[in-house]
């Protein structure tokens, strides 16, 4: 499963992807008006950090619009994935971008209808929200379950399942247990999954007991 970081915080991205955890990054408007700093900057100096695929969403909602603004941020760097919105516009213009080898990330999806849609618009990734279904009492987790088994019935299609808007490791694991092939996740959770109280727990008493014997290793 590929690990994306979804956030437009340089600082975190790099330190998260010194220690081996970033298949790529994710940003969306909203986590790019919190960085304070101009899109097109961040977003090249996101893909200069990892080479895996970088997320960069359209903010126009027709066609031609989300056409113009998608070939331009495709331009900024070689591994940049257009984010466009499950609408008909979007999917109109992931079809023409995809058919031009630009990576596409459909956003926005909370159906397996609207998932099958972007598939066979050419998605690269669909990005269902699990998070926001939670937020409204129905179960994200089943969107994911029922996208998987929907593109597993089609071999054909190639596109693959980003798990978005994680809130925590539960969603991290169960989308793992489905074999969805991405998940999303903000750097917090990454972290989070880190830890055990075993583990600290554990390691504390390793090293008080080396301590007693007096050695050291090196
Ligand atoms: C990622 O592509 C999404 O924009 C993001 O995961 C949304 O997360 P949120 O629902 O926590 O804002």
């Amino acid at each position: 499963m590929k690990f994306f970081v979804d956030t437009a915080e340089v600082r975190e991205i790099r330190s998260l992807a010194e220690a081996g955890f970033v298949d790529g990054v994710t940003t969306n408007p909203s986590l790019i008006a919190k960085s304070g700093r101009p899109m097109a900057e961040v977003i090249r100096e996101i893909c200069s950090i990892t080479p895996g695929p970088v997320s960069a969403e359209v903010t126009a909602t027709e066609y031609e619009p989300i056409l113009a603004e998608g070939r331009y941020l495709r331009d900024l760097a070689p591994n940049v994935a257009v984010k466009v919105p499950l609408t008909e516009a979007g999917l109109r213009a992931c079809r023409t971008l995809s058919g031009e080898g630009t990576m596409v990330n459909v956003t926005l999806c909370f159906s397996p209808a609207q998932a099958l849609l972007a598939a066979k618009a050419g998605a690269t990734f669909i990005s269902p929200f699990v998070g926001r279904l939670d937020d409204i009492a129905t179960d994200g987790m089943r969107l994911i379950e029922d996208i998987v088994k929907i593109y597993r019935n089609y071999p054909h299609l190639k596109t693959e399942v980003l798990v978005a808007s994680i809130r925590h490791p539960g969603h991290l694991v169960a989308a793992a247990k489905l074999g969805a092939e991405v998940a999303t996740l903000p750097p917090a959770v990454i972290r989070q999954l880190l830890q055990h109280p075993l583990t600290d727990r554990g390691l504390e008493a390793f090293l008080a007991d080396w301590r007693k014997t007096g050695q050291s290793i090196l």
